[in-house]
């Protein structure tokens, strides 16, 4: 089942002398429990292609189709798009810094999107320690991000994107700030949630040891996207 799909997205900053053309016509369609790699140099547009796909930025051009709604179409209707609660509900972010709140405990951080949607007492409680048992991160429940390494946060963070259970997760290089092992293990999960749950994934790096097992590999280059067939 199509879970995003994007047609002739391009994003151009600035204009004039200072205009950069980040996105150039990109296409990409991608299914439930897809696992898909976005590769590219820095600068080659990867991070825009996840901001402007979840439209957290204004695409310049193109069309996009998330779960079935049209939710951008420049120059053509797509009025009544809510499109925080379509994030709060149904997509999930991990970014390179966790962006872990530092004021509350790991158990609190994946509570927090809970909360948004509404999901109180005894029930989401016990949501927030599955998904921490599911990041083997359980027995740090009550610690501050501080306190815990930074492979532990990243696990915290990947526990809080799920929390929603999301259709789309937007992964900006989750593995950056971790060593090769750790890194590994955090690509394993990645994987386990797109085949155990359904759910798309999308993970940029420009670490191409990471991406093994991948369903799709694609690579960003001046702003173009090309397929690399795996
Ligand atoms: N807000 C902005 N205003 C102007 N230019 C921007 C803005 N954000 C990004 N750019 C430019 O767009 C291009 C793509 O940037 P982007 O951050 O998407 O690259 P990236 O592939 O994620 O790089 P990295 O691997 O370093 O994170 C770059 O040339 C960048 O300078
Ligand atoms: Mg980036």
């Amino acid at each position: 089942m199509e879970v995003l799909r994007i047609e002739g997205l391009s994003k151009v900053f600035g204009s004039g002398r200072l205009e950069v053309r980040a996105l150039e016509d990109i296409n990409l369609t991608v299914s439930a429990g897809d696992l898909v790699a976005l590769l590219g140099p820095s600068g080659s547009g990867k991070t825009t292609m996840l901001l402007c796909a979840s439209l957290i930025l204004d695409p310049t051009a193109g069309k996009i189709i998330f779960d079935g709604q049209t939710i951008f179409q420049k120059n053509g209707w797509s009025g009544g798009v809510d499109i925080r609660r379509i994030r709060r509900e149904k997509m999930g972010f991990i970014f390179q810094a966790h962006n872990l709140i530092p004021f509350l405990t790991a158990r609190q951080n994946v509570l927090f999107p809970l909360s948004l949607v509404g999901l109180k007492g005894d029930a989401s409680q016990r949501r927030v320690m599955e998904l921490l048992g599911y990041m083997e991160i359980a027995d740090r429940a009550d610690y501050l991000p501080a306190l815990l390494s930074g492979g532990e946060q990243q696990r915290v963070a990947i526990a809080r994107a799920l929390a929603n259970n999301p259709r789309l997760i937007l992964a900006d290089e989750p593995t950056a700030s971790l060593d090769t092992v750790r890194g590994k293990k955090v690509m394993e999960l990645l994987k386990k949630i797109a085949k155990e749950n359904q759910s798309a994934v999308i993970v940029v790096t420009h670490d191409v040891r990471m991406i093994e097992g991948f369903d799709y590999v694609y690579h960003l280059k001046d702003g173009h996207l090309h397929h690399q067939v795996n």
